[in-house]
């Protein structure tokens, strides 16, 4: 239905360390960065591939490569970012997107603050990240900002989820399927994800 929950053992077993409280500043950092790539192995699981002839160094063969134009990474500023670092590891050659958008802690209304992305989003694959999925307000904000900018084809990839913001989310962006290592109990009063992990950018940036 849209919504993929990655339950590999390692990305589950760092998840746990990263909820920890005594975990550190460069402990989480470190942690965010692993499991980022291995959130990125899955969220790029079904890209379509074509293939290419090339030369071994024994013989000519028809070797699958990945079809179309190169991909979009799109961080939500500023805790996207540690995402993005360990998607970039493995995908290099992306293209990356910086939404910069914070929560207002009384109204929880995301407030936009920086916008840029590559021109041509049309023709490519957009995956935008964020550690968290709470409300799903910026996230909804975020994929719409991309969407006015021609964006037509999404994913959404975070590292834990409410389940009040997955489903405001999928409601809001039906064509956008959710990826995420964890759907969590739910959202407290103040908007934070329970039990969650904390606020992300704060772990990460202090
Ligand atoms: C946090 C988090 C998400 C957002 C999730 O960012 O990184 O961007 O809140 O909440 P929502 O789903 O209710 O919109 P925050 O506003 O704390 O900014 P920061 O990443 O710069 O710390």
């Amino acid at each position: 239905d849209g919504v993929t929950v990655i339950d590999h053992p390692l990305v589950q077993h760092k998840l746990t360390f990263m909820r920890k409280k005594e975990t550190s500043t460069a402990g989480f950092r470190r942690l965010l960065r692993e499991i980022s790539t291995l959130l990125c192995y899955e969220v790029t699981r079904n890209l379509e591939m074509t293939t290419e002839r090339i030369e071994t160094p024994i013989q000519g063969m028809d070797a699958p490569i990945l079809e179309g134009k190169k991909l979009v990474f799109a961080s939500i500023l500023r805790a996207g970012n540690g995402l993005l670092e360990g998607m970039l590891d493995l995908v290099p050659a992306a293209r990356v997107a910086h939404v910069g958008l914070y929560r207002d802690h009384e109204t929880l209304q995301p407030v936009e603050y920086y916008f840029k992305a590559p021109e041509d989003l049309r023709d490519r694959l957009v995956i935008v990240v964020d550690p968290m999925l709470a409300t799903a307000n910026s996230a909804i904000a975020a994929v719409q900002m991309l969407k006015d900018r021609g964006a037509a084809n999404l994913r959404f990839l975070c590292l834990l989820a409410a389940p009040e913001g997955v489903e405001r989310f999928r409601a809001a962006h039906p064509d956008v399927p959710v990826y995420t290592a964890s759907i969590d109990s739910h959202l407290n009063e103040k908007g934070y994800i329970v039990p969650g992990l904390g606020d992300a950018g704060d772990r990460m940036y202090g």
